[in-house]
C-alpha cells in the first residue's frame, strides 16, 4: 500500500509528546512490512534539522487556498535515518502570517488557522503530485481538517481513490473554534451544519475532531480501553458521535520503537545490559546516584523514577504524593519533566527546594531525552498515576528497561500493566502494580505492595524485572492491526467502485 501520514509531530525531528513517537514508530513498522510510507509535516523553524538527511527544497511550487487567496508553499524533502530512512515532506508556507516561524510547535493564538492551513496545503501537495495513494492517515485535531477537506473539496476533482484514516491520540484536544473560522481553509460551514457534521452540539462551536469522525473511513484511538472510555464520559462531548460511528471506530494499542529503546544497545546508558545480566542495570543505578548526588550507602534502596510532562492529565497531585510516599518508605525518587502550566511548574520548584538537602529525592524540572534513557535504566520502579491515559508509552519503555510500573488503571495503562497480586489475571501476564481510585490512599497501597516485594522478596522481584524486560512491546503486532484495517478499507472501496 501507499500510505501517507499527515501529522504535526514526528520523532526525533519535531517532538512534543507521544504522538511524535507513534508517527515514526508506526511509519517505520509499516515500511518494514513492505508498504510505501511517506510523512508530511510543517517546516517548523524550531525543528531538529540535524535529524533529517538530505534536506533540500524541491523544485516545485504548490499553491494552496487560504482565506480566499492562493499562497505558494515551498516543499522540502529529506529522510529520517533514526527511523529506517523514512521519507518526509515538509511544507513551508509563503504566507505573511509566518505560520511555522514561531519558535515553538504549539501554543500560538492562531493555532487553529496554522493547522487548517497546513492540512489544506498537505492535501494540495498530494493532489498535485498525482500519485496513487491508498491511505491518507491523519492524526489529532491539527490534521483532522484533512478528512472533511478531502471529501468536500478534493474528491470531486477526481482525487478520490484514497481512504482516510484518522487517529485521535487524546480526546481532550478537539480543535474547537467559532464557526466562522472554519471557512479559512475552504470548508462551507453552512453546508456541514445542515448535516450536523462538524458542530459541537454542547457548545455550538465548530469541532474539527468531530468532522474527522464523521468524514473518515476509519477512526482509531490508541488503546482498546480508551476506545471504550471515550464512548462514555471520556469522550468529552464526542461520545454520541463515536457511538454513532462505532462500526468504523477501533482502539489499537501503540507499540514502542524497540531499536530506540533497547537497553542492550542504548548509547545513552553508562553500561548496556539485558535481562540475563542485571549487573549492568545496577551499574547504571550506581552511576546515576553519583551523578545526581543521591545517597549510595544502601545499594538495595529502591529507586523510583517518573518521566512526564507535568499537566493535570498525568495526575500531578499523585506525582507529588508519590515523592513524599517514597521518602516515607525509605526509597529514592527521581523526577524528570517540566510543566507548560506556570503554577504547576512553580509548585514543583517549591518541592525541589524543599528536598534540596535531602539526598534521596531529586526533581529535574526540564526535558532531557538522553537523561530519560538513563533514568529508565537506573530505576527499579516507575510511576504513572494518570487521571486518564489514551495509551501511554513510558510504562512500556520502563518495563523494557526492567523498571516495574506502578500505574493507575486507565486507558492504555489498563491494557499494558497487569497487577502482580491480581489472581483473576493469568499469572504470566502480571507485570506491575495498579490502583483504581485517583487518590493518595490507593496510590500508597500500590507503592507499599511494590516496596514490600522489593525489600522482602528479592528473588521474586528479580524474576518480575526479567519478565518485564522480555515482554514484546514492539510495533509489530499493532502495525499488523493497522495494515489489516487499511486493507479492508481499500477492499471496500474497490468493491464499491
Ligand atoms: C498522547 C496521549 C498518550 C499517548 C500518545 C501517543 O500523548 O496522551 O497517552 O501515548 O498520545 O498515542
Amino acid at each position: 500500500l501507499h500510505i501517507v501520514h499527515i501529522a504535526a509531530e514526528m520523532a526525533p525531528v519535531a517532538k512534543v509528546g507521544g504522538l511524535a513517537d507513534v508517527i515514526s514508530g508506526l511509519g517505520k513498522a509499516l515500511q518494514k512490512k513492505g508498504h510505501l510510507v511517506e510523512i508530511i509535516l510543517p517546516k517548523y523553524d524550531c525543528m531538529q534539522n540535524d535529524q533529517v538527511s538530505n534536506l533540500k527544497v524541491l523544485d516545485v511550487v504548490v499553491q494552496s487556498y487560504f482565506e480566499g487567496n492562493l499562497f505558494n508553499n515551498k516543499i522540502w524533502t529529506g529522510t529520517v535515518e533514526a527511523y529506517a530512512g523514512l521519507p518526509v515532506y515538509f511544507i513551508e508556507p509563503q504566507h505573511p502570517a509566518k505560520f511555522f516561524w514561531r519558535a515553538q510547535y504549539y501554543g500560538e493564538h492562531d493555532d487553529f488557522k496554522r493547522f487548517a492551513y497546513f492540512s489544506r496545503a498537505a492535501l494540495e501537495l498530494l493532489y498535485q503530485s498525482q500519485k496513487k495513494i491508498d491511505i491518507i492517515h491523519c492524526h489529532d485535531w491539527q490534521t483532522a481538517f484533512v478528512a472533511p477537506l478531502y471529501w468536500e473539496a478534493y474528491a470531486n476533482l477526481g482525487f478520490n481513490s484514497a481512504r482516510i484514516c484518522f487517529t485521535c491520540h487524546n480526546f481532550e484536544y478537539q480543535g474547537a473554534a467559532p464557526a466562522q473560522d472554519l471557512a479559512c481553509c475552504g470548508l462551507d460551514v453552512e453546508q456541514l451544519d445542515r448535516e450536523d457534521r462538524m458542530r459541537d452540539n454542547s457548545h455550538g462551536r465548530i469541532n474539527v475532531v468531530k468532522g474527522a469522525i464523521v468524514y473518515s473511513n476509519i477512526v482509531t484511538t490508541v488503546s482498546p480501553t480508551y476506545a471504550l472510555e471515550v464512548r462514555s464520559e471520556g469522550g468529552r462531548g464526542l461520545q454520541d458521535s463515536l457511538k454513532l460511528h462505532s462500526r468504523k471506530f477501533v482502539g489499537i494499542l501503540n507499540g514502542i520503537d524497540t531499536d530506540t529503546w533497547n537497553p542492550s544497545t542504548d548509547r545513552h546508558l553508562k553500561v548496556q545490559y539485558n535481562a540475563n545480566d542485571l549487573q549492568g542495570k545496577a551499574a547504571n543505578k550506581a552511576a546515576l546516584r553519583k551523578q545526581l548526588n543521591l545517597s549510595s550507602t544502601n545499594a538495595s534502596q529502591p529507586l523510583v523514577g517518573c518521566i512526564t510532562r507535568l499537566v493535570p492529565q498525568k495526575g500531578v497531585h499523585l506525582i507529588r504524593h508519590a515523592i513524599y510516599k517514597t521518602a516515607e518508605l525509605g526509597g529514592q525518587f527521581v523526577l524528570l519533566g517540566s510543566s507548560p502550566v506556570p503554577h504547576i511548574q512553580r509548585e514543583f520548584e517549591g518541592i525541589a527546594d524543599h528536598f534540596q538537602n535531602n539526598n534521596n529525592i531529586r526533581l529535574l524540572l526540564k526535558y532531557d531525552d538522553s537523561l530519560s534513557h538513563w533514568i529508565y535504566a537506573a530505576s527499579d520502579m516507575f510511576i504513572v498515576p494518570s487521571m486518564f491515559e489514551p495509551c501511554g508509552l513510558t510504562q512500556m519503555i520502563a518495563m523494557r528497561y526492567g523498571s516495574v510500573p506502578i500505574v493507575r488503571k486507565t486507558g492504555g495503562l489498563n491494557d499494558s500493566v497487569f497487577d502482580f497480586d491480581d489472581e483473576t489475571i493469568p499469572k504470566e501476564l502480571r507485570n506491575g502494580f495498579t490502583f483504581v481510585h485517583p487518590d493518595e490512599k490507593a496510590l500508597s497501597g500500590a507503592m507499599e505492595r511494590a516496596f514490600n516485594y522489593y525489600n522482602r522478596k528479592p528473588e521474586i522481584w528479580k524474576q518480575l524485572v526479567q519478565k518485564d524486560m522480555r515482554i514484546d512491546f514492539s510495533w509489530a503486532s499493532s502495525a499488523s492491526q493497522y495494515e489489516d484495517i487499511y486493507q479492508r478499507a481499500v477492499a471496500r472501496a474497490r468493491a464499491a467502485a
